[in-house]
């Protein structure tokens, strides 16, 4: 019960590390604010977590950047309070440079970047007011280096570790935590929704997300990270290896990442 009472707002949680990620906290004992588009889902979620008498739903396309001013005081008017905004909600993609319309990108950076910037900023006052928060993002390896087939979410991931790392220097005085959370393949719906060049989805479970962890041994690793107030959190296996090879032998990790499979 390490987050009793605390509010806990996941974006994302209609499925996948959000949805594990709202079970383990409920099981923790926090109150839950869950975002996603998907209504039917989030009430599926709800029902099944422990305490469902304790979790508020606010449905909406986290794109939608008008709603989240009345969101946040949607979330503040129900609770009192956030303590901590786990902003999950992302899409990822499958398709090559050359292949890709540029409407994706934009649509990508929207849905991974511009939404989180948006509802972290709407909902930051109220922290600096209230004293103190905790503002976590589900960022991923691919936010520490790139690979084929994915420009524009790798770039989505690499521009949240440059907004949120200053943020958290912004806001150490404020009493105010930045956690951004790493990870490598996760058995979920990501390769299902990930988009094509030309925007359609992949529609396909990859075999790398099919043989990823369970979502619920990533959300368990999430809880902890954000119970030690971690800055920045790397939840993944095998792959964890690219990550050191592109800090230790750059040179080696860009002839390797050619060959990659990443699909
Ligand atoms: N799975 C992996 O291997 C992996 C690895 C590293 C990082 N990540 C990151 O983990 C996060 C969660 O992804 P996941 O793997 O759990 O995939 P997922 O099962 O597809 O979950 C994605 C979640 O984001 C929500 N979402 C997508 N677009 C949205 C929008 N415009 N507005 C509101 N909600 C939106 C989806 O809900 P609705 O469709 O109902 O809106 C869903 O709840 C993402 O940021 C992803 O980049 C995943």
């Amino acid at each position: 019960m390490r987050f009793r009472n605390k509010v806990v707002w996941i974006t994302g949680a209609s499925s996948g590390i959000g949805e594990a990620l709202a079970y383990a906290m409920a099981r923790e004992g926090a109150h839950l604010i869950l975002t996603a588009r998907r209504r039917e889902r989030l009430e599926a979620v709800r029902n099944a977590c422990a305490g469902p008498g304790k979790v508020l739903l606010l449905p909406f396309d986290v794109t939608d950047y008008e709603c989240h001013p009345t969101m946040v005081g949607a979330a503040i008017e129900h609770f009192g309070q956030v303590d901590i905004l786990v902003n999950n909600a992302g899409i990822s993609q499958r398709s090559l440079v050359l292949e890709t319309d540029f409407s994706v990108d934009r649509r990508i950076m929207e849905v991974n970047f511009f939404s989180v910037v948006s509802l972290t900023k709407t909902l930051l006052p109220y922290m600096v007011e209230r004293g103190g928060g905790h503002i976590a993002v589900v960022s991923s390896l691919l936010g520490k280096f790139s690979t084929p087939l994915r420009s524009a979410y790798c770039a989505s991931k690499h521009a949240l570790h440059g907004f949120f790392d200053a943020l958290r220097a912004e806001v150490y005085d404020k009493n105010i935590y930045v956690t951004l959370i790493c990870p490598g393949f996760v058995r979920t719906e990501v390769s299902l929704h990930a988009l094509r060049g030309d925007g359609s989805e992949h529609g396909q479970m990859d075999d790398t997300i099919a043989k990823g962890m369970p979502p619920d041994v990533c959300a368990r690793r999430i809880v902890n990270a954000l119970y030690k107030r971690k800055e920045e959190v790397y939840i993944a296996r095998y792959e964890l290896i690219a990550l050191y090879l592109k800090r230790f032998a750059p040179g080696l990790f860009s002839k390797l990442i050619r060959k990659a499979k990443v699909a």
